[in-house]
């Protein structure tokens, strides 16, 4: 990407998960450069996560549905926008199952969008670099070996995959048709601070914290890769300042773990803690997701040689770190069901 001293950086998705450590994490970091968060604050989205930083002199939010060109423009024009770091999409793969149309929305047409503002830039022959922030889950599921490399075939399974498949294959097709600075990379299953308890860590933390039902799909024993999510946001940093255009990159940390396993850790883990128990009689197994993913295993090579990204965190840190800030942040869990985060919105946004 070429040097500019002063970057104006659009990350949409910036009050989701990972946009919020990411936002966390890029803010204090690069000063010299502009962090707008667009983000229209669906059930996922929370600003309240944003604290640390919303005064930051390179930071802004703006309440923005990227299925909404004309507002999109608006702000890209008003505040000059020449990057985009696209996180927001509808994440949710049991969701997907039960109402897709609003994954192919928000994570085709909302990138459509983007991608069409940026192409305008692009042909006035002002910088601007494209970031897809994508998932593992585009490549389908693997079988008991091997992994997903960035030749990886795309055979998405879920109405959620394929709907950020699609994107990918846009944001590929604007790079070769048109010449737009792209770079797309596509990371495992994240955990750590701000996820929403639909995702299986948060929500069997708050399940066995609370005495409720563990419900593990199936016989458990689908694979999932772990990656602690400030990894990600120091591979996502690195591949936007210095990643070279055109390419995609996986992410992932070597961390495969079968479901039950995981759950039955996070119970030893949460009765070590906390007394009690044992909480691994809480385990149901219930039915199966449709279409259920058996494995997912990435093979990080690729950016570990050119970016010499490696994560920081094992496993067993980045998993007490998790269950710790969500036993110490009980009343981040329970606002997220009890529409707390709109509550946060209207006192502090809501009359400017
Ligand atoms: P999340 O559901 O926690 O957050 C999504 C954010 O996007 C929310 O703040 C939501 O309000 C916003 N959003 C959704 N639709 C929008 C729209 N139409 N306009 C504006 N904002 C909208 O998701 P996450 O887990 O933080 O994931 C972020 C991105 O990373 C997604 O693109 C996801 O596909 C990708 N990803 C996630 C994981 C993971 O394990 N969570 C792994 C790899 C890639
Ligand atoms: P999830 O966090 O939804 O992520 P993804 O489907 O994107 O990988 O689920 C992780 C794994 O955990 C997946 O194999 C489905 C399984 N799972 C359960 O067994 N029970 C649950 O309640 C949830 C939410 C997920």
């Amino acid at each position: 990407m070429p040097k500019t001293t002063k970057r104006h950086i659009a990350v949409t998705g910036g009050a989701g998960f990972i946009g919020s450590n990411l936002l966390l994490h890029l803010v204090p970091n690069h000063p010299d450069s502009l962090y707008v968060n667009i983000d229209c604050l669906t059930y996922a989205g929370n600003l309240a996560n944003l604290q640390a930083i919303e005064n930051a002199d390179n930071y802004v939010f703006e309440k923005i549905d990227i299925c909404d060109y004309n507002a999109l423009k608006e702000c890209f024009d008003h505040h000059g926008i020449d990057s985009v770091i696209h996180l927001a999409a509808e994440s949710h793969v049991d969701r997907s199952i039960t109402g897709p149309a609003e994954f192919v929305a928000s994570n085709i047409n909302g990138t459509f969008n983007l991608l069409e503002l940026a192409r305008v830039a692009h042909e006035q022959s002002r910088e601007f670099r494209f970031h897809q922030v994508s998932t593992d889950e585009v490549f389908g599921s693997l079988g008991a070996t091997g992994y997903f490399t960035e030749e990886s075939r795309y055979r998405p399974n879920s109405p959620y995959s394929a709907s950020k498949a699609a994107a990918d294959h846009l944001v590929r097709a604007y790079h070769k048709t048109y010449g737009l600075d792209t770079v797309t990379t596509n990371c495992s299953n994240n955990y750590g601070p701000y996820q929403f308890p639909e995702k299986l860590l948060p929500l069997m933390i708050r399940n066995a914290t609370t005495g409720k039902q563990l419900p593990v799909y199936g016989d458990g024993r689908q694979v999932r890769d772990w990656l602690y999510v400030e990894d990600h946001c120091e591979a996502l940093e690195l591949v936007f300042y210095e990643g070279e255009t055109g390419e995609t990159y996986n992410i992932g940390g070597h961390n495969e773990i079968e479901n039950i396993e995981l759950v039955r850790m996070l119970c030893r883990t949460l009765d070590d803690l906390l007394g009690g128990g044992p909480r691994e009689n809480l385990i149901e197994f219930v039915k199966d997701r449709p279409g259920h993913d058996r494995r997912y295993a990435i093979d990080p090579g690729y950016i570990k040689k050119k970016l010499g990204w490696v994560p920081r965190y094992t496993f067993e840190q980045g998993l007490r770190l998790t269950i710790q800030w969500y036993l110490d942040h009980e009343e981040w869990l329970e606002g997220c069901l009890s529409g707390e985060y709109r509550r946060y919105y209207e006192m502090n946004y809501g009359k400017r």
